[in-house]
């Protein structure tokens, strides 16, 4: 199953957090549909081993520059310079986070702070940085941030994760309404568990969560990082394009059968 061919040709994205998991699953996608594509993350050596990666298996070029989220200064001039390589920023995915298990009355401050700043600060800095990019886009620019269904309920061991998500979707409610008069679009994706993704590697299979996590989606699988991809083409191309402030839950059915 896949979109028209060259779906995205001529438009120009930006994927944080890139070069690993769901960002990687993303990046094929998007070049894979025609759009010139951008990756920003802090590690030098995963970027290099995921744009080789890139050409040798799909054939796609891809730009990237180093950058961490929490700093504004610094996100900006990536996203700059990022923006000269690929001809300007029509899609920004706001995909880099930072997570790990913690019981909140362990929890250093340092802890939450650091989450709550790689996830909430560090969208927030994304957008700001990619704004006057996004407003020159033809047909508008499109922002996709990657949350996750857990921000709609409480979610046990990641109080700053559940946080800094439920953040990030009162932010794009409120980019959708206020950047809506520059075209810009501004929604988010609530993945749940996607396979061969350091979230569910780290979060489910080691925590020995897979069998029960498995029992509550109704589908009865974990999902594929096309799934999520699929999700962003929507959103980013023609396709959604009276879409704004909304969140697409992609979890096989899994919020609606948590009590299993
Ligand atoms: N349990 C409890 N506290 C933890 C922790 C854990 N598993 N991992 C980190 N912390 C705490 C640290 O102890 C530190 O607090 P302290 O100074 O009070 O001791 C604080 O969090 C910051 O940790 P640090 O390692 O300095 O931050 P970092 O910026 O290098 O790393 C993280 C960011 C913490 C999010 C790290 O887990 C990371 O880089 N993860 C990779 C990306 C990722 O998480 N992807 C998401 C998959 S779902």
């Amino acid at each position: 199953m896949s979109f028209a061919q060259g779906i995205l040709k001529g438009k120009s994205a930006i994927v944080t957090g890139g070069a690993t998991g769901i960002g990687a699953f993303i990046v094929r996608k998007l070049g894979a549909l025609g759009a010139n594509v951008g990756i920003v993350s802090r590690k030098e050596e995963n970027l290099v081993a995921a744009v080789k990666g890139f050409k040798e298996s799909d054939g796609i070029d891809v730009a990237w520059r180093t950058g961490d989220v929490r700093d504004p200064e610094g996100i900006k001039k990536a996203f700059d310079q990022l923006a000269g390589d690929i001809g300007g920023i029509d899609i920004l995915v706001c995909n880099a986070a930072g997570n790990f298990i913690c019981p909140t009355e362990d929890l250093s401050w340092n802890g939450w702070r650091t989450v709550i700043e790689i996830d909430l600060n560090g969208t927030f800095n994304c957008c700001q940085a990619a704004l006057m990019h996004l407003k020159a886009a033809t047909d508008g620019g499109r922002i996709i941030s990657i949350s996750t269904t857990q921000a709609d309920f409480g979610w046990p061991g990641a109080a700053h994760a559940g946080a800094a998500k439920s953040g990030i979707q009162n932010l794009m409610k409120t980019l959708a309404a206020e950047w809506g008069g520059y075209g810009i679009r501004a929604n988010w994706i609530s993945p749940g568990p996607i396979e061969g993704t350091e979230g569910v590697d780290r979060l489910i299979i080691q925590q020995g969560l897979s069998d029960e996590v498995l029992k509550r989606v109704p589908l009865g699988t974990f999902g594929q990082g096309e799934d999520i991809s699929n999700a962003v083409v929507y959103l980013s191309s023609d396709t959604g394009r009276y879409v704004s402030g909304a969140g697409l839950v992609v979890d096989g059915g899994s919020q609606w059968a948590r009590g299993r």
